[in-house]
């Protein structure tokens, strides 16, 4: 090993865990020598089939085809529920916090299998069938989960829209993928704040005919605006549906989910997962990353509607039988000692958040942690961007005791899964570096020309093999999948993020390389952000980069180019940001506005981001050439008038 800060598998956990490191290296080198066989044998033992597959993979990235378990058939609710109900039907499957502690439910399996089969039953009464696109507008309550699942027992597609999202963002959405149905609640509730889901959902889909039901959950019983027949309670229509609902049959590579994400260019990506490969790479990755042992209570403070949340609190844990923990509320309300509160209140055993969540409650100091016991915790996750090693050892040290094993886990939307993370019986951890690579995961440094690099070296992260998890397309846009992934470095995935390896073979990953932010752990395209300022009659132009936020990881720096005889303005400024925050939504608000009289741009106009990120951060010694700028003097009043951050 290195000379890094290294914390080493300490005998009894390695002992007590599914996986040591000889099996680690047994597997991962099975996995890629021959992974016919070994995506097989997982196949059988983590999923239950309907009927054996004929081909295990029938994928060729330079094509753009990826295919597994083709002939084969199962069902997500039935391998995430009905399989259980046997041997566990009395286990919880779904404890819920809500946002005022105390406010708690328990669900088991029994109970959560009628349930699915209700809503299942009463969306086929609505005429949703096989394939049909539904979206979810949710809060974190357990009706999400089961909205998920009722749409896979009768091979509907969900979408889900996170409810941080502006009735904007959730209108491009829904017509982008046609759905014809909507499940939403009245309202969200969050750190003691209600959220308008269903006025949300009015407004977004005012004037889309197509839209003919919406279900709305009762949550806070505040009166909401309602229209017949397209209109209908969540309660009253699974009241009077039948608690059995057959699953249906769906092929390995049918449609299971689509859920947006963010890119550098153009309106975001509808990324499209099928059914066997995601829900066997969920379940395994779950099963190993976590060390998840029966009877386990874990908890992943991720939202629904981002992916961690469908792979990590709904498919993942449940295909494995685990009791999942879904927390409505936020980790600062009432106080910000709501996270290890709730470990000790429900006893969790794995909990897996986010690097900004980390470093804003290590902001709040120690003694909210240490007043908690959090004996119960045994593995601590982190997700969504790079955590920085001070995040890393405050995790390990006050939140863990210096006692629990810390998993740092790289993936994204278009993975499916973790790809990237230690396991915690069997890898060594470096503070700030997700490890070693899943098994069946090729992983590649190349240069920005495709050479690939070798050794202990910094480049562009890219996957040479397809993986079970995988993305099948861009909903809608198959050229755009293979032009976004699989172009940039002919026949390999690229992950649009930038890595280094070390001497041990340990990937760090180095953020993004394209022009996409990660804002508190939010993905977000440059492009979106500018797209909603120029929608302003006062703005020309616009430029958004992102610059090193203490908390946030990243933060937004806009440049804004005013139309001529405008005058620059606090209150404009205001605007601005209000306008993104009603096209995108909150998370999207812009932490700096430039005015800028113009735009570094090269002679055949296209705009020097590298100049723009450079001026953000205050990096001015290392501006690089600014010659070849068509007018060079806008850098130096850009630097002039550089905003404070
Ligand atoms: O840049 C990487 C970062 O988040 C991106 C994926 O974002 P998204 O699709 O929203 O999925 C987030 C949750 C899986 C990646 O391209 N990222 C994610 N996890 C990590 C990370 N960066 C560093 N370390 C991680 N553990």
């Amino acid at each position: 090993m290195s000379a890094d800060n290294v914390y080493p598998v300490p005998q009894n956990v390695a002992d007590h865990a599914l996986l040591n490191r000889q099996q680690y290296d047994q597997m991962f080198k099975q996995s890629l020598a021959d992974p016919n066989a070994f995506w097989a044998e997982q196949a059988d033992q983590f999923l239950t089939w309907f009927k054996k597959w004929d081909t295990v993979n029938n994928s060729d990235l330079a094509k753009g085809h990826i295919a597994w378990f083709e002939g084969g058939q199962l069902n997500v609710s039935y391998n995430c529920i009905d399989r259980h109900l046997e041997a566990h039907g009395d286990r919880t499957a779904i404890i819920w916090e809500g946002d005022t502690p105390g406010d708690t439910r328990h669900i088991s399996y029994k109970a959560l299998h009628a349930e699915v089969c209700q809503l299942a039953n009463a969306l086929k009464a609505r005429g949703v069938k096989k394939g049909d696109r539904v979206a979810i507008y949710m809060p974190m309550i357990p009706e999400a989960a089961v909205a998920m699942l009722a749409c896979t027992r009768i091979g509907a597609v969900h979408s889900i829209v996170f409810g941080g999202f502006s009735p904007q963002a959730l209108r491009d959405r829904i017509e982008a993928s046609e759905c014809q149905v909507v499940i939403t609640a009245d309202e969200g509730l969050r750190g003691g704040k209600p959220v308008p889901l269903k006025e949300n959902v009015e407004k977004a889909i005012d004037g889309i005919a197509a839209v003919h039901t919406v279900v709305t959950v009762k949550r806070t019983g505040n009166p909401v605006s309602w229209s017949e027949p397209r209109d209908v309670w969540y309660h009253e229509i699974i009241d009077a549906a039948s608690t059995e609902c057959e699953p249906e049959p769906m092929d390995a590579e049918d449609p299971l989910f689509i859920l947006y994400t963010s890119g550098s260019t153009g309106k975001p990506k509808g990324v499209l997962h099928t059914t066997g490969g995601y829900l066997l790479q969920a379940a395994m990755t779950h099963r190993y990353v976590f060390d998840y042992h029966e009877g386990e209570v874990y908890w992943c403070t991720a939202d629904v509607g981002w992916v961690t949340g469908h792979s990590y609190i709904v498919y993942g844990p449940l295909c494995n039988g685990a009791t999942t923990l879904i927390f409505e509320g936020i980790p600062t309300y009432p106080d910000a000692s709501r996270f290890w509160q709730v470990i000790d209140d429900h006893q969790v055993n794995i909990f897996y958040t986010a690097p900004t969540a980390i470093r804003s409650l290590m902001g709040q100091g120690d003694e909210l942690v240490k007043k908690t016991s959090r004996q119960s915790l045994r593995i601590l996750g982190s997700v969504g961007e790079p955590i920085n090693p001070e995040a890393w050892e405050w995790y390990y040290r006050v939140v863990g005791d210096e006692r629990c094993r810390i998993v740092d886990t790289w993936w994204q939307t278009e993975t499916g899964a973790i790809m990237i993370s230690p396991l915690p019986g069997a890898i060594d951890l470096k503070p700030g570096s997700a490890t070693l690579p899943f098994f069946g995961v090729n992983l590649e440094l190349v240069d920005n020309d495709g050479n690939v690099l070798e050794g202990a070296v910094e480049g562009n992260l890219c996957i040479t093999q397809a993986w079970p998890s995988m993305m099948r397309t861009i909903y809608g846009d198959h050229e755009r999948f293979i032009n976004t992934y699989l172009s940039t470095y002919a026949g390999k995935y690229f992950t649009g993020d930038g890595a280094r390896r070390d001497e041990d073979g340990y990937y760090w990953i180095t953020g993004r390389v394209d022009d996409v932010l990660n804002v508190s752990g939010h993905r977000m395209g440059t492009a979106e952000i500018e797209s909603a300022l120029v929608l302003h009659d006062a703005v020309a132009e616009a430029a958004v980069v992102g610059y090193p936020h203490d908390l946030k990881g990243q933060g937004i720096y806009c440049y804004v180019t005013l139309m001529g005889g405008i005058e620059p303005s606090d209150a404009l400024q205001k605007e601005l940001s209000d306008l993104v925050r009603k096209e995108i939504g909150p998370i999207a608000k812009p932490d700096v506005i430039q005015w800028a009289p113009g735009l570094p741009k090269t002679r055949s106009g296209k705009i020097m981001r590298r100049i723009l990120r450079k001026v953000a951060t205050n990096e001015l010694d290392s501006l690089g050439d600014t010659s070849t700028l068509a007018d060079p003097s806008v850098v130096d009043d850009l630097i002039s008038n550089r905003a404070g951050q």
